[in-house]
């Protein structure tokens, strides 16, 4: 899905955000900013947005890892054309095994990533075993505003409004629907934080995002 989505990736995910995805990225780096990362792993990094946001923390190196070879292919020519090449590395894997060894990185981000695996808990003991022991996570992913009238408005636009844009531009019939559903199956909330400590991870925290469409989760080993 995601291969066939890639040329236009980006373009629908600021377009039908209205630009607020790269706010959440942003405040989610400057969260990340307090541990000082040297090593980073940027888990589901698509395109590299996230990645790239990484970058202004001056880390040491910042290894790009997903399963589509086409978007990554869209982060590479986006990062050459930064000039970051030398701090930024592509890699393609599947993060629920992934072949790093075990206490690599100082710090794993992961945005609108986790909500993709196929089985959420062997994924986040992946991010725990590549963890230095002291490493964080910092996951920025959807969740569900609870209170009226922000819950009923975001119901409208996700489920009516954004599959039909997201069709129409990426020509995709899925994708756009398969979003929102994804979303509300979601664990989000405490229920997140509880796989998390489950897994292994403690000082577990979270910041709610505009009205509670994005939380950013912190955990550390
Ligand atoms: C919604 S995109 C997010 C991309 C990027 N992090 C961002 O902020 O825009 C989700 C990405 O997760 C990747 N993905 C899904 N399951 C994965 C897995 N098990 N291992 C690695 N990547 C995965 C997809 O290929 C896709 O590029």
């Amino acid at each position: 899905m995601f291969d066939n989505i890639a040329p236009k990736y980006d373009f629908l995910n600021h377009f039908l955000s209205l630009g607020i995805d790269r706010v959440w990225r942003k405040k989610a780096i400057r969260i990340l900013s307090e541990y000082h990362p040297g090593q980073i792993l940027d888990v589901a990094t698509g395109t590299g947005d996230f990645a790239i946001a990484a970058a202004q923390i001056n880390p040491k190196k910042i290894i790009g890892f997903d399963l589509s070879e086409k978007m990554l292919d869209v982060g590479r020519a986006k990062v050459e054309r930064l000039k970051m090449s030398w701090l930024i590395e592509f890699q393609k894997g599947d993060s629920e095994a992934m072949p790093f060894p075990d206490k690599q990185f100082d710090a794993i981000t992961v945005a609108f990533g986790v909500r993709n695996f196929e089985n959420l808990e062997s994924g986040l003991k992946e991010f725990f075993r590549v963890l230095k022991p002291e490493g964080v996570a910092v996951i920025l992913e959807f969740s569900k505003p609870k209170y009226f009238p922000m819950k009923q408005l975001y119901h409208f636009y996700f489920f009516r409004i954004l599959p039909l844009i997201g069709r129409m531009v990426s020509k995709d019939s899925s994708a756009y629907s398969y979003l929102p559903e994804s979303v509300m199956a979601f664990p989000d909330d405490q229920k997140f934080l509880s796989v998390l400590q489950k897994v292994g991870f403690s000082n577990t925290k979270q910041k709610r995002l505009t009205f509670g469409i994005a939380t950013i989760y912190l955990a550390q080993k």
